[in-house]
């Protein structure tokens, strides 16, 4: 796992949090709340967990979780605030471009998992797909718009819609369900305290339950 990671965006990120002190709120995402609070608590992978806000929130509800970032430092404040909380996780390092964790998950969550850096997501998001236990959702929550505090803040930058992503997925109709797709606005506030209206690119699929033939 370790030894395969190398290249920029290790750097990039271990730089990203090793220069600062915690970057994110420590909070979890309103999305991720919003869909996996009225799901039954089962296995969970986040993918680009961070600093572990939202892992953490997971393993309070009762899910048993996988979280899996490229920063080492990232995952060393995750522990931590999992430690705080009281509560178990598998931190697992890996550069997803490279490896991907093991298993199958009732949730597999994406929340913002874009990169400065070269990263090849619609790939990686396949992989995340594939990794989707049968009746698991798949959610992958994205920057619509960047908040004008971002490093993703440049006037050209263009994400792929909701949409794009979808159909970049390749997903089967006949083994999947899709059950959110849609660019819901939210207040981000930035480091320094300030404000700003933001859209999110939503994306909920669901793998349908494996029926064999009779
Ligand atoms: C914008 S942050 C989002 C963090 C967290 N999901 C959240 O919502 O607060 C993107 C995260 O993805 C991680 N990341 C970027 N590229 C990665 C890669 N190739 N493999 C694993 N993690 C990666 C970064 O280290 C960073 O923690």
């Amino acid at each position: 796992m370790t030894d395969e990671l190398h290249g920029e965006t290790e750097q990039f990120w271990e730089g990203h949090y090793r220069g600062q002190g915690r970057v994110w709120s420590g909070r979890a995402n309103p999305v991720l709340v919003d869909v996996a609070g009225s799901l039954r608590p089962r296995t969970a992978l986040d993918l680009g967990c961070g600093e572990g806000g939202d892992a953490v929130w997971l393993a309070q509800q009762g899910w048993r979780v996988t979280a899996v970032d490229v920063s080492a430092t990232a995952l060393d404040r995750a522990a931590t605030l999992a430690a705080e909380a009281g509560v178990r996780i598998d931190f697992q390092q890996h550069d997803l471009a490279r490896t991907f964790p093991e298993g199958a998950f009732d949730l597999v969550s994406a929340q913002y998992l874009h990169s400065p850096v070269e990263f090849p997501r619609d790939r990686v998001l396949r992989m995340a797909a594939r990794a989707v236990a049968s009746s698991g959702l798949l959610l992958i929550v994205g920057h619509a718009s960047a908040a004008p505090w971002s490093w993703n803040h440049k006037p050209h930058t263009r994400f792929p819609t909701p949409e794009e992503v979808l159909a970049a997925l390749d997903l089967s109709p006949w083994q999947w369900r899709t059950e959110r797709l849609g660019t819901p606005e939210r207040l981000g506030t930035g480091p320094n305290g300030e404000s700003a209206t933001v859209t999110d690119n939503v994306v909920a699929v669901r793998r349908l339950v494996r029926r064999w033939p009779d």
